[in-house]
């Protein structure tokens, strides 16, 4: 076996590494209400509303109880509210004497998740309407009311709204636990906002967070974290006052209890009691810096701009975020966050503007909050967005945007195959000077070893490279029973909670981030060969919704000029797929005429709407593709590897109902070149092949090397590793010994993770054997 020997001029730096990587928080798979925010009980204040999901109601996870002879009656109104912000109450009317008659709350997932002798904070706006009793029992029960796990009683006053609180103390563990409310005697109750929250949050604050999720992000050491969401940021209504407005910031400060219910553009209700002041603060106490995102004024996938002459409004949404974060106490919005308990600023250096925007809408809008911004605030750094893809029209546009508005960071997203990250594990190698890359969200589809472990090669790439600012894997924390998005860093239900592979990964890098990268250089390697993908396949042309008429196709081979004239047709009715031919050819051109007859508007235009043309298909899991008409009116270059698709560029092109566009694609070995109307495309697919091995070396305040090895194949590496100075020991943490199909999960939550080995070293070298499949990251003393 060949011995690769890494040396490290731990005295050479070559950049800081700053807050190289981070988290992001967004709001998705009630990751806040159901997930980190701490609150237990769902739709607190009966603000649920189709408006969020068509199948929410004001009692969306409320159920009503009679027991014995007690009756009830039970609805939710809106004339005498408690507050404007949220006007839904409760009225429960218990019409006779009993065993008691109220409501009871399901929680989430299987229920209120409570511990044995753990006390929890049991809050409520009420009012009473008419009595006979002026107080009401608060219980903790089983599912079937049989079982009471703790009770008091509560009174309510019949003078208007109060706030009334008492201390259950669980006397058993139960993750199926109800909160009942409930009246033996006659009595008319008005009841708002009813809140129950363990009184171990992490770090003990009050309307605090979850502890088990709270900690296991604290655990990463993540030195920024980007919040409140991507899409989340940026889909709704412009007015904020409407009930499925935008994320706006200001509608989530203050009491927790007069901020507005608002639809989740994930589909569901959030209440915003996760607001950005417990951002912020968890921000502060994890030691990560915020970086919070904000709508420029414009939705792109409802095409809702903000006219230009209505824009102070969102610049006063960037600038009074600023002063929100870090003003003195005595200016407007600074007063605002001292009243909430936090005299001193927070610091706040970074700020988005934008996620995954398409379309000049955006770019003209970005350009007038960043000069605003800027002059106000020079001191804060602006983060705008290269769009949802890996490249493109929308992704050149970010960053010559960035480049002349002098923008800080551009936001580049990327879900992609996981041979996706290893073929383009060195990309950032190639980034300029200049604004620095932000890789807002990315993520390898899937969560198996494999996936982190092609994730931790391009980390190793990012770690290394001049370019590269700041990064965070996306998304971050999923409840299992409430899934928008796939695949996720840290899945959980009401009681557990584990790490995928790639929560792991994440770890090791953070924990070891080191403060500086360092010159480091590798002989020994062996030159892997690395075959270029083969193009060729069969073609077929696809669509689900709209009907498309296809004007003279013709394959060519640009060898020797054979052509298949294939000629006009429609996708239409039953007929919405057609198959080609199949493509032996490694040099070719298809072209088309293209038209969309029935089928979308350009504001309606999702997913289902687009046609597709496959290319150099194998199989349905192995396949490229031209789609146009796609999601955000776009146009794109993707494919599927192995049954999980990438993206090889986006392109912003509005193709009107009834045009004729015509397209072209050629095909030169790996490299692709497709021109839809004006708009021009060009891609060259790089070899999924791994290196022999990645390697970086960091050194942090202590003078320690860190030096993290990724072996992607399935041999062992006999590797050395030559420091300047001599080193005592070395704490080596390891994955390894993990079938790349391995995942975890609520069973086996630590199947691959991380062992720890402690070793002495004598003199400046040390000789490490890493296994097939592995990521080691060694820490020199
Ligand atoms: O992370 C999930 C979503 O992916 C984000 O909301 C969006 O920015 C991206 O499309």
């Amino acid at each position: 076996m060949n011995e690769i020997i890494i040396s490290v001029q731990e005295e050479n730096v070559i950049k800081k590494q700053g807050d190289l990587f981070g988290i992001f928080f967004e709001d998705l798979s009630h990751a806040a209400d159901g997930g980190l925010y701490g609150e237990l009980l769902r739709n607190r204040a009966f603000e649920f509303d189709h408006i969020d999901n068509p199948q929410y109601h004001a009692m969306t996870a409320w159920e009503e109880t009679e027991r014995g002879n007690s009756m009830l009656q039970a609805h939710v109104e809106c004339w005498d509210p408690r507050t404007r912000q949220n006007p839904h109450y409760l009225v429960m009317e218990v019409l006779t004497s009993g065993e008691g008659a109220g409501v009871r709350n399901v929680g989430y997932n299987t229920g209120i998740y409570i511990e044995e002798g753990e006390k929890y904070d049991f809050s409520c706006w009420c009012r009473l309407r008419r009595g006979g009793s002026e107080s009401f029992e608060v219980r903790l029960e089983d599912v079937s009311g049989g079982k009471c796990y703790a009770s008091a009683a509560v009174s309510a006053s019949p003078d208007g709204w109060t706030c009334q609180t008492c201390t259950l103390q669980a006397s058993e563990t139960d993750d199926c636990a109800r909160l009942a409310i409930v009246s033996k005697e006659p009595m008319t109750l008005e009841l708002d906002m009813v809140s129950l929250f363990p009184q171990k949050t992490w770090n003990m604050r009050k309307n605090g967070l979850r502890r088990d999720l709270a900690q296991m992000l604290a655990d990463l050491k993540p030195r920024f974290m980007r919040f409140p969401g991507g899409c989340l940021a940026h889909i709704g209504s412009l007015n904020k006052n409407d009930r499925n407005a935008m994320y706006r910031w200001k509608n989530t400060v203050g009491p927790a209890e007069d901020r507005p219910a608002r639809k989740n553009s994930w589909n569901y209700n959030q209440t915003l009691g996760l607001g950005f002041y417990e951002f912020f603060l968890f921000c502060e106490d994890i030691g990560a810096e915020p970086l919070p995102v904000i709508s420029a004024g414009y939705d792109p996938h409802y095409l809702r701009a903000a006219g230009m002459d209505e824009m102070q409004e969102w610049i006063d949404e960037a600038l009074d975020l600023i002063e929100f974060a870090n003003g003195d106490p005595d200016t407007k919005w600074g007063s605002v966050r001292a009243q909430m308990g936090h005299q001193k600023s927070f610091g706040m250096k970074y700020l988005a503007v934008g996620n995954e925007e398409v379309g000049a809408e955006f770019f003209e809008r970005y350009e007038i909050i960043c000069s605003a911004v800027k002059e106000k605030h020079p001191e804060i750094l602006l983060i705008n967005s290269a769009g949802p893809g890996s490249g493109g029209s929308e992704f050149t546009k970010g960053w010559e945007q960035a480049r002349h508005t002098d923008t800080a960071f551009v936001d580049e997203h990327f879900y992609q195959c996981p041979e996706w990250f290893v073929a383009n594990a060195h990309r950032y190698e190639g980034y300029e000077q200049g604004p620095k890359a932000f890789l807002g969200e990315y993520a390898s589809h899937d969560a198996a070893w494999q996936n982190a472990l092609s994730e931790a090669a391009f980390m190793i790439g990012m770690e290394k490279a001049p370019g590269m600012g700041l990064a965070c894997y996306a998304p971050l924390l999923n409840n299992v029973d409430y899934t928008n998005w796939k695949t996720n860093m840290i899945n959980f239900d009401n009681h557990r909670a584990y790490g995928t592979p790639s929560y792991y990964v994440q770890k090791m890098f953070m924990n070891d981030m080191g403060t500086e990268l360092v010159e480091s250089s590798c002989s020994g390697l062996q030159e892997l060969e690395k075959p270029l993908p083969v193009l060729h396949g069969s073609c077929r042309m696809w669509t689900e919704q709209s009907d498309v008429a296809i004007e003279d196709l013709m394959i060519r081979n640009d060898d020797t000029g054979e052509a298949l004239c294939i000629g006009s047709f429609a996708l239409t009715g039953l007929e919405k797929e057609k198959m080609l031919a199949d493509i032996g050819w490694d040099n070719y051109t298809i072209s088309f005429g293209y038209c969309r007859k029935a089928g979308g508007t350009s504001k309606t235009l999702t997913g289902s709407m687009s046609f597709r043309l496959d290319f150099a298909m194998r199989d349905e899991d192995n396949r490229l593709n031209l789609v146009l008409d796609g999601w955000q009116r776009l146009v794109s270059l993707g494919g599927v590897v192995n049954g999980r698709t990438c993206d090889m560029g986006l392109y912003h092109a509005v193709i009107d109902m009834g045009e004729t566009v015509y397209c072209s694609l050629q095909v030169r070995r790996n490299h692709i070149s497709a021109q839809v109307g004006e708009q021009k495309m060009e891609h060259t697919c790089l070899s999924p092949a791994p290196d022999e091995l990645y390697y970086s070396a960091v050194r942090d305040e202590e003078g320690d090397v860190i030096v993290k090895l990724a072996n992607l194949t399935e041999e062992e590496k006999k590797v050395r590793i030559a420091t300047q100075k001599e080193r005592r020991n070395a704490l080596v943490r390891e994955i390894s010994g993990c079938s790349p199909e391995w995942r975890n999960s609520f069973e086996e939550p630590k199947k691959v993770s991380p062992k720890t080995e402690l070793l002495s070293v004598e003199g400046k070298e040390l000789a490490w054997r890493l296994p097939p499949y592995s990521f080691a990251v060694i820490r020199l003393c």
